[in-house]
Parts: C-alpha cells; sequence; structure tokens
C-alpha cells in the first residue's frame, strides 16, 4: 500500500483522499484552509456528498487517512502527490493555473526521490510540462490522472469508473499510478500526458454537446408538436447514441461544463484551431436560459411585475448543495429581472443568495408557492414529485406551472386544473 499526499480537499480531493484510504492506502490530504482542516478532523464534511462523510469518518478511524495544513506538510513523506487544487476559469477564458503552481512550487523542495506527482484537476493540455518545469526536479516523475467524477455520485464514479486515464511518458511511474487503483474494475489506459488532459477536456465537452443537442430537439419538439420524452427514448435504444444525457432542461451548468468547454475553445484558438462548434454549444445554453426564461413570463401575461412566481430548485442539479453556475440561477435572474416576485424553494440551501439579491429563499416548498401565480420547476430533486398537490392548488391562486425539469406528473396536474407546461411536449 502507498503512501499518497492529496493537495487540495474540495469535491476532488476529498473524494479522492477518501476513496484512495478506503482501498487500504495511506492517504494525507492537505489544505490552506486552516478551519476547514480542523472541522475535517472532526469527520465534518463542508459539502453535500453521498457517502462522503461515510467514507471520511471510516478513514479516520482506520487510521488511513489525516489532514494537514499546507502542502509540504502532507507531502514530505510521501512517494504519491495529488494535485486536486481549483483551476478557476480565468478573465480570457482560459483555466488560471495559480493554484497549480503554487502547490508544486511549495512541494518541490519536500518531495522523496522517486516520488511521482499526478495532476488530478482539470488543467489545459501542457499543464503536466508547466508542473514539472516549475519543480525543476528531475528525479520525480509529473503523470495526468484525470478525474471523471460527478458531484453528487463521486464516490461510486471513483471507485466504479469507465476508465482510469493516465498520461505519462515515464512508463514506469504509470504502472506505479495504475497500482493505485488495484481493487477497482476497470480498464487502464496510459497515454502520453498531452493526450490524458485532452480526454477530460474533450469528454466534458462532448458531454456538454450532448445536453445542447438535445435541448435543441426539445425546442424542435415544441415547434413541430413531437414529445421530446418519448423522442429521446427512441434516440436513446440506439447504442451508438446511449441513454444517459439525454434529458432536455433550462440549460446544463455546474463547476465544470461551463467552465471547461469554455477553456477547451479557449485552448484551440491559442493553438490555431477555430472550435466553432463549441462556441455553438456554448450559444446554444445561454439561449436555453433565456426560452426557460420567456417561458415563465410568457405565463405571467401582460404585467410581469406584479405577478408572483413560485421557484422549486436553486442548485445545478439535484444531489448536490453546488450552486455554481447554476442554470436555475441564471434563469431567475432573467425572470427577476423583469420585476417579478419569486420566492425560491431547494431542500439543499439554508438561506438568501447573494447572486439573486431579489428573490426570496424560503424553507419550505408550500411556502414558496403560497400566494404565487405561478410555479417554475427548475431542479430535479424527486422529492418536489411527491408533494401534495392538494395542498399546492390550495395555495396558489394561479394555476401555471411550468416543468422545466419534465419531472412532475403532468396528469395528476391537470386533473386539478394547473397548466402544465414541460420542456419539448
Ligand atoms: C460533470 C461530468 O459529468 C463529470 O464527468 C466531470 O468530471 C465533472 O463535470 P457534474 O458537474 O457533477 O459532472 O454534473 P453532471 O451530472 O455532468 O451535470 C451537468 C449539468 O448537466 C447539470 O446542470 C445537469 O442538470 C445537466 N444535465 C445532465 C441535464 O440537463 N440533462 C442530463 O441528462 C444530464
Amino acid at each position: 500500500m502507498a503512501k499518497i499526499a492529496v493537495i487540495g480537499t474540495g469535491y476532488v480531493g476529498l473524494t479522492t483522499g477518501a476513496c484512495f484510504a478506503h482501498l487500504g492506502h495511506e492517504v494525507v490530504c492537505a489544505d490552506i484552509d486552516e478551519a476547514k482542516i480542523e472541522s475535517l478532523r472532526r469527520g465534518e464534511v463542508p459539502i453535500v456528498e453521498m457517502n462522503l462523510d461515510r467514507f471520511v469518518a471510516e478513514g479516520i478511524a482506520s487510521g488511513n487517512l489525516s489532514f494537514v495544513v499546507g502542502a509540504a506538510e502532507a507531502s514530505k513523506d510521501c512517494e504519491f502527490h495529488y494535485l486536486c487544487v481549483p483551476t478557476p476559469q480565468g478573465e480570457d477564458g482560459s483555466a488560471d493555473l495559480s493554484y497549480l503552481e503554487i502547490a508544486a512550487a511549495q512541494i518541490a523542495p519536500v518531495m522523496p526521490t522517486g516520488s511521482v506527482v499526478v495532476n488530478k484537476s482539470t488543467v489545459p493540455v501542457g499543464s503536466t510540462g508547466i508542473v514539472a518545469r516549475v519543480m525543476g526536479r528531475n528525479d520525480v516523475s509529473v503523470v495526468s490522472n484525470p478525474e471523471f467524477l460527478r458531484e453528487g455520485t463521486a464516490i461510486d464514479d471513483f471507485l466504479n469508473p469507465d476508465r482510469v486515464v493516465i498520461g505519462s511518458r515515464d512508463q514506469e511511474a504509470a504502472i506505479r499510478v495504475a497500482g493505485l487503483y488495484t481493487g477497482v474494475r476497470a480498464p487502464v489506459m496510459v497515454t502520453d500526458p498531452i493526450s490524458a488532459e485532452t480526454i477530460k477536456y474533450a469528454s466534458n465537452a462532448f458531454l456538454a454537446s450532448k445536453l445542447s443537442f438535445v435541448n435543441a430537439v426539445a425546442n424542435l419538439c415544441e415547434a413541430v408538436g413531437a414529445d421530446v420524452n418519448d423522442v429521446v427514448l427512441g434516440m436513446g435504444y440506439d447504442r451508438r447514441i446511449g441513454k444517459e444525457f439525454l434529458k432536455p432542461g433550462p440549460g446544463w451548468g455546474g463547476s465544470c461544463f461551463p467552465k471547461d468547454t469554455i477553456a477547451l475553445a479557449r485552448i484551440a484558438e491559442d493553438h490555431g484551431y477555430d472550435f466553432t462548434f463549441l462556441r455553438e454549444v456554448l450559444a446554444v445554453n445561454e439561449e436555453q436560459f433565456d426560452r426557460t426564461a420567456d417561458k415563465v413570463l410568457a405565463v405571467l401575461g401582460d404585467d410581469p411585475a406584479s405577478a408572483s412566481v413560485a421557484c422549486w430548485g436553486l442548485t445545478f442539479k439535484a444531489g448536490t448543495d453546488d450552486l455554481r453556475q447554476s442554470p436555475a440561477i441564471e434563469v431567475l435572474k432573467r425572470v427577476s429581472a423583469a420585476g417579478v416576485k419569486i420566492k425560491a424553494y431547494d431542500p439543499a440551501v439554508g438561506g438568501q443568495l447573494d447572486e439573486l439579491a431579489g428573490v426570496e429563499v424560503v424553507q419550505d416548498p408550500y411556502a414558496a408557492v403560497d400566494g404565487a401565480d405561478a410555479l417554475v420547476v427548475l431542479t430535479e430533486w424527486d422529492e418536489f414529485r411527491w408533494l401534495d398537490f392538494d395542498k399546492v392548488a390550495e395555495s396558489m391562486p394561479g394555476r401555471a406551472v411550468v416543468d422545466a425539469r419534465n419531472l412532475l406528473d403532468r396528469s395528476q396536474l391537470e386533473r386539478r386544473g394547473f397548466d402544465y407546461r414541460g420542456i419539448g411536449r
């Protein structure tokens, strides 16, 4: 079993650390945030992520998982060093590598000879080379091992991945990194670092393209009178297309897809290729936010400024408390700009949101619909399907429902006199 330092305790770092500890390795996780490290030592996980708190608690109890302040402190006794720091979007759309470079510079003087540094963060093509240059050590290897973790199912995605990708020109280092995944059943693919980095970006951009395509198909279905639910079911039976990632919605978001799709278009441009296709994928997504907001405004009649709307769902998808680049927020900003009064409920959001100054966040789905002219569903939380719609009907003076996730049972609502509008049907 190996000694692994994990630098950065966000979604990726904490999941990586907890899962490697679960596989039997000795893992030290580091962060610059002292308060966060203190609470992690007590087993308190600051994010909503299925089973992560259990894995962290088990790791601490078994002695396989510990937490320290500072990258150098973690790396000094380890043979593997996973860089899991954020790579936020810079002002020009390219990824900002400063956290990565700082972490690399901090661990460079303390890493034992023969160490392997592993880039796990989503980093621009060529970053493995940049990290190697920043460290300036020829007795260590730098390898790319991109993550493909979805928020909400990150632990399962780590332990049951579709593939493990390792990018390295040093075969021995690649084999050592592959060895860390002993116990995980998945194809392991070894390639050069630039190809590994491209696999990560191209995978996210492809999935984002699939979603923009399906949202455009939903819009087409509305125009021709088809039902998108049946259309995607019929498409998904074709194994070349696949059943997953075919649900239309108010647009796609989250901490990865928008940032990575913009970054890949930028990387292409920097290397002399105009990836117009990706720019269209992004434009279709913006259009989907607009269309969803327009749908809500359309049911409010001529004077939206005197109307009030209930919203169910604020997070970028169900199963997470993450609001980064949430389509729900994009849509509500547009609706709110028309002067509409909005009350919103989300099971994972506890208080008011700075980015939605005009929106009142309430702690109960029925409080949100109280007095509303229309209800809009923007995140696909399963619990919304099982609410008491008699009670909803009693509380709402209006009867319009815009279900931007095709989540609710149309006939149940229509029986109660609601005017139901989904996406693409
Ligand atoms: C994504 C990738 O899936 C993951 O492999 C990568 O490592 C990180 O980015 P995540 O950001 O957790 O994961 O979100 P994901 O589940 O992929 O959903 C992204 C967005 O697409 C969400 O807004 C979601 O609601 C939307 N979506 C997803 C749809 O609208 N329809 C679908 O069928 C699937």
